[in-house]
């Protein structure tokens, strides 16, 4: 096996066609066992639960080549629990957390080849999703349902080459109060596509959504958490009363490295827009969004500049980037469980 002759440091953040997958299918009220499979296509009834009523929620997570050669996985043990999560409130058969582990570890493994290079600034991205296979018209629940798992080799989500991203804040809302916010429903992106192409064209990166009931709060982007650094270094993570906020994962980890490695402050509390220009520095968080230095919000007409600026980051949302991803990538010590074998060098 040798690895894929791609140019690793330009693939950007796009599908492209691997190996294998893998599948499990859920009939008569129980998860069969899966396999691996090289077919990237699907078949399935007009009448399927996804066509008709959207049923389906995924995760994303990225395998890593670390310093010495090893395949790593970060704690996808969270993302197992949040498919749960996701599954339990869209009526969809819990996936079993070995069997997402399983299907993590053995897809990744028949796809080294595509594991992008240590160094590369690549990295491999795991998309796991389950969605409701057989027919509904009335609106139900589905019977039988498909746990499918790829993996793609991707670049840094935003363009840029790591420079400061800009937001605009949206006059839409991404997700209801007491809605699907917290879980990763695929509805949820499809609710925000109009918005995001809209922030495109007009030259932004992504979305800041504000909380629905009273547009005052922040929430997050479309695709990531957000967070602050006020002038005391002391970090800022917006907390939804309505939990309409995606529990990142790269957000509670990043809470654990300020606190315990970084030693610095941590509170979550709701933010308000009106704050946000007293704050030193912005980030964006996410499995894509990696850790991404947020350089302006534009509200309506205002700029919000946060004092690095468009060029380079703020010095705080660098130590954790620099922390977390030393951590995935075997530089930096990270806590126990954390880090997830999936191949040897
Ligand atoms: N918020 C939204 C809406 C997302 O789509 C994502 C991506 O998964 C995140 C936050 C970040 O979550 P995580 O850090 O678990 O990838
Ligand atoms: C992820 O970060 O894994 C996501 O699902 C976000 C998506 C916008 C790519």
């Amino acid at each position: 096996m040798a690895k894929q002759n791609l140019d690793w440091a330009n693939i950007g953040f796009a599908y492209r066609k691997t190996d294998m997958r893998y599948v499990a299918a859920y009939r008569n009220g129980a998860w069969e066992e899966g396999t691996l499979t090289a077919d990237d296509q699907i078949t399935m009834t007009e009448c399927a639960g996804v066509l008709q009523y959207a049923q389906t929620c995924f995760e994303g997570l990225k395998a890593y080549e670390t310093a010495n050669g090893d395949v790593v996985c970060f704690r996808p043990d969270l993302n197992a629990e949040r498919m749960i999560a996701s599954c339990r409130r869209l009526m969809i058969p819990e996936i079993p957390k070995e069997m997402f582990l399983t299907a993590i570890r053995e897809v990744v493994r028949a796809n080294l080849d595509w594991v992008p290079p240590y160094g590369s600034g690549a990295s491999l991205y795991i998309r796991p999703y389950v969605f409701g296979k057989s027919a509904v018209i009335g609106v139900k629940p589905a019977e039988e349902y498909e746990f499918r798992v790829f993996v793609t080799p991707v670049g840094p989500y935003f363009k840029g080459d790591a420079r400061p991203i800009s937001l605009k804040v949206s006059d839409y809302d991404r997700a209801a109060p007491h809605g699907l916010g917290n879980i990763k429903a695929g509805a949820n992106y499809a609710a925000a596509l109009f918005m995001i192409e809209n922030a495109h064209e007009e030259g932004y990166a992504e979305n800041l959504y504000l909380d629905p009931a009273t547009h005052t709060l922040i929430e997050e982007t479309g695709g990531s958490n957000v967070f602050f650094v006020d002038k005391d270094r002391t970090i800022i993570i917006p907390h939804s009363k309505t939990d309409s906020i995606l529990p990142s994962i790269t957000r509670r980890s990043i809470v654990q490295v300020a606190r315990d490695v970084l030693r610095l402050q941590v509170t979550e509390r709701e933010v308000a827009l009106s704050e946000i220009a007293s704050f030193a520095e912005m980030g964006a968080c996410g499995t894509a969004a990696v850790i991404s230095p947020v350089g302006m919000v534009h509200d309506h007409g205002k700029e919000i500049v946060f004092p690095n600026g468009m060029e380079q980051s703020g010095p705080v949302v660098k130590e954790l980037y620099d922390t977390l991803t030393g951590m995935q990538l075997g530089t930096v010590e990270a806590p126990e469980g954390w880090i997830f074998p999936v191949a040897e060098a």
